[in-house]
């Protein structure tokens, strides 16, 4: 970042099922760096919303809550008021509800705060969906990963067979279409790429090749030696 030398900060955006989390976690392994998952956090904070019973389509309850759970991060942990809820926030209930609760202009705000507080003076590999547009607007390297719905709801579907939960494609296709919509048509940071992102469709590309092409973008764009 351009106002802190100690600050560096990969921005990893696009929506679900592009391998984003996969990507984040091995690439800031490789590079030294920290992991932030900020979607981790916009669960949390529906967790918190969902655990206090308030209605989802009243902003005004739902920002009072998200304001006074405490939420962090330590590594792959997600910590609402400093119990575990790793595994709580990755329900289908939780899922479904997420982008109601991401849409509320007082719980961006509050957790884009937390998001620079934890990066200051770390490197740091962020993913998400407005990192590069609204919460490190200076990143030193902005990468977009997209991938055709078909291909998302692919990974979902076998992600969810993996698990051993019950999965029906078209259901899952009909959800990716949903969440797109809602995420890309919000009025406070809609999803999409920063002018300056770096645009990468994982649609055909495994793990690995997708891992090789942003360890490269990290090498040429701010000298790493991963
Ligand atoms: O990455 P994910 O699927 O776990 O994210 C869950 C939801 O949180 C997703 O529907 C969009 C929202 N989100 C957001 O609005 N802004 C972010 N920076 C990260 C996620």
């Amino acid at each position: 970042m351009s106002d802190d030398v100690t600050t560096r900060v990969i921005a990893i955006d696009g929506p679900a099922g592009t391998g984003k989390s996969s990507v984040t976690s091995l690439l800031a392994h490789r590079v030294g760096a920290r992991q932030l998952d900020t979607g981790a956090m916009y669960r949390a904070a529906t967790l918190a919303v969902l655990n206090a019973g308030v209605a989802l389509d009243d902003p005004a309850a739902v920002a009072d809550v998200v304001e006074r759970a405490e939420i962090s991060l330590d590594g792959a942990v997600t910590l609402l008021d400093g119990v575990d809820v790793s595994r709580d926030i990755r329900t289908d209930a939780v899922t479904e509800a997420v982008s109601a609760v991401s849409a509320v202009p007082a719980v961006r705000t509050k957790l884009v705060a937390v998001q620079r507080r934890e990066a200051e003076g770390e490197f740091v590999v962020v993913e998400g969906r407005d990192i590069g547009t609204v919460v490190f607007p200076d990143a030193d390297l902005k990468v977009y990963l997209t991938a055709s719905p078909e291909a998302r709801a692919t990974r979902r579907h076998r992600q969810n067979l993996a698990a051993g939960r019950d999965s029906d494609y078209a259901d899952v296709l009909a959800g990716v279409n949903r969440r797109d919509h809602l995420d890309s048509t919000r009025a406070v940071s809609p999803l999409r790429p920063a002018d300056d992102a770096v645009l990468v469709d994982t649609s055909d590309l495994t793990l690995e090749q997708v891992l090789d092409t942003l360890d490269g973008l990290v090498r040429d764009r701010i000298g790493v030696q991963s």
